[in-house]
């Protein structure tokens, strides 16, 4: 939508409107700018609640507090990123945001400064600093900003004021235009979140170093490992979404054969942008030999009887948990004896691997566990010689295996990304961890070492499992997963 009032070069925000009005912004008459302004109802929100996740964040900023003491901490949410010409993509914003303040705004900045005082702050910072966010105002209805620029709120809707964001969030908040001249004249130490707003960072440009902004990623990236109980609970609804978006592409097989996996992704979607914000990543809707490609995103291909189709998809919940959870099902509900005896060998290292989830084991024991059940079964297909030890110790299963078995999960589908390997891969479980199980093993049709049968065939399954205090919860148990279950769980929707 384009509007002829939209100015093609607007000057700044704070002009008023009839300095920009000369050539800028054809057909705005002063009796219209005049008019424009006054007129609108005070709708200022008034007794707003904190938000669910507000003690939590503040617990949060407390632990980061401590963790640097005496530094300025700048944590940016992003910006909108252009799609093409003045079109934006759908913005998200940064998990370090997210994790630390539970809001989504474009453009805000949660700053972490030493407390001047050194008495400690009262706003969820911890002792050592003040926490304030910095986000855009209510647009300015005297200057035109309001209904002139295209950040005003004519355009993109109804922001909350400050005032409004304070009693939401818990945090004394600032207009977000007075931060990058503040971040320039502030002396100290200072560490950023890098990749998320580069007019911030241009800002901090000759203050920060990557190694310590990286000490910061990683900190906040380890942070995130062990889950507090509304996260858990947030986990549970993207899970339940999910669920609920399988069962949705089962019962329209039909149309997708018609047309293509196009079908699956839409109605993934539908499911996740009604119950959530969005799908937590691309959704693989790989059927046939595509799911032989670990990221087939393209969903172009044709949807057919005797297949099958690998679905790997999760709803982010309006929070921004996501779930991450593979089906390989039967396209015409019924699995090949071929297919099943592939499936079931998948089946057998998932029981496995989720079966050495549990509080005290290696992350890596559930990788290790799934992939000896798998190697076992390609030296007794005849695939590889044995023994089995010789197989694990070269790698060699990893042919067919390709990939890990299994991330962290939370805001981010590979959650905890930044953590140091000894805090993550080569760390140790503990209750509250929410990790995916996911073996698979993948034919690719090109693959001349392989009987002809097998070729074409990929088969995962993975589920979002909670490490609790005596072993392990599997969020996704709602959804079936043995071969027989699955075949029954589909011939329910099938025939509705
Ligand atoms: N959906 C990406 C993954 O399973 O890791
Ligand atoms: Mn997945
Ligand atoms: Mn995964």
């Amino acid at each position: 939508m384009t509007d002829e009032l939209t100015p093609e070069t607007p000057e700044s925000d704070e002009q008023p409107i009839k300095q920009r009005k000369n050539g800028l912004y054809p057909g705005v008459s002063d009796e219209l700018a005049e008019n424009m302004k006054s007129g609108w109802a005070d709708t200022e929100l008034r007794d707003l609640q904190p938000i669910e996740q507000a003690p939590q964040a503040a617990r949060r900023r407390a632990a980061l507090s401590a963790r640097f003491p005496g530094e300025r901490l700048v944590i940016p949410a992003g910006n909108l990123k252009t799609r093409s010409n003045d079109t934006e993509y759908s913005f998200r914003a940064s998990t370090e945001y997210v994790y630390l303040t539970g809001d989504q705004t474009d453009d805000s900045v949660l700053v972490l400064e030493p407390a001047k005082d050194g008495a400690g702050a009262k706003d969820g910072a911890g002792e050592g600093h003040t926490a304030t966010i910095y986000r855009l105002p209510r647009s300015n209805r005297e200057n035109g900003e309001f209904w002139l620029n295209g950040m005003g709120e004519l355009w993109v809707g109804r922001r909350h004021s400050l005032t409004e964001s304070e009693a939401l969030l818990g945090v004394p908040c600032k207009d977000v235009r007075e931060l990058a001249d503040a971040l320039k004249e502030a002396t100290g130490p200072v560490r950023v979140v890098r990749g998320h707003d580069a007019g911030i960072e241009a800002a901090l440009t000759d203050k920060v170093t990557a190694e310590r902004d990286e000490e910061l990623r990683v900190y906040l990236s380890e942070a995130r490992a062990v889950k507090d109980e509304f996260e858990i609970g947030e986990l549970q609804k993207a899970v339940d979404s999910t669920v609920r978006g399988f069962e949705d592409v089962v019962k329209v097989l039909d149309k997708a054969e018609a047309t293509s996996e196009r079908y699956i992704e839409g109605t993934f979607f539908l499911r996740a942008r009604v119950e959530g914000n969005d799908v937590g990543y691309g959704s693989i809707c790989a059927a046939g030999p595509h799911a032989t490609t670990l990221h087939w995103v393209r969903n172009d291909g044709q949807v057919r009887s005797g297949d099958l189709l690998l679905l790997d998809a999760g709803v982010e919940t309006t929070t921004l948990y996501t779930a991450d959870v593979t089906r390989t099902l039967p396209i015409n509900g019924r699995y090949t004896d071929f297919q099943r005896k592939i499936y079931d060998a998948v089946y057998e290292a998932q029981e496995a691997g989720i079966a050495a989830v549990k509080p005290g084991a290696a992350f890596r024991d559930f990788h290790d566990a799934s992939q000896r059940v798998l190697a076992t079964k390609l030296v007794e297909w005849g695939l590889i010689e044995g023994p089995v030890e010789r197989v694990l110790e070269l790698g060699l299963q990893r042919r067919w295996t390709l990939h890990g078995t299994g991330h962290m999960l939370g805001l981010d589908v590979h959650d905890c990304a930044a953590a140091r390997t000894e805090a993550y891969v080569n760390g140790t479980l503990e209750p509250g961890m929410v990790l995916t199980v996911e073996p698979g093993l993948y034919f690719q049709a090109d693959d001349l070492t392989v009987p002809e049968e097998y070729r074409g065939i990929g088969v995962r399954i993975e589920d979002d499992i909670l490490v609790t205090d005596d072993g392990n919860r599997n969020l996704s148990a709602a959804l079936p997963r043995r071969a027989d279950e699955v075949e029954a769980w589909m011939a329910g929707l099938l025939k509705k």
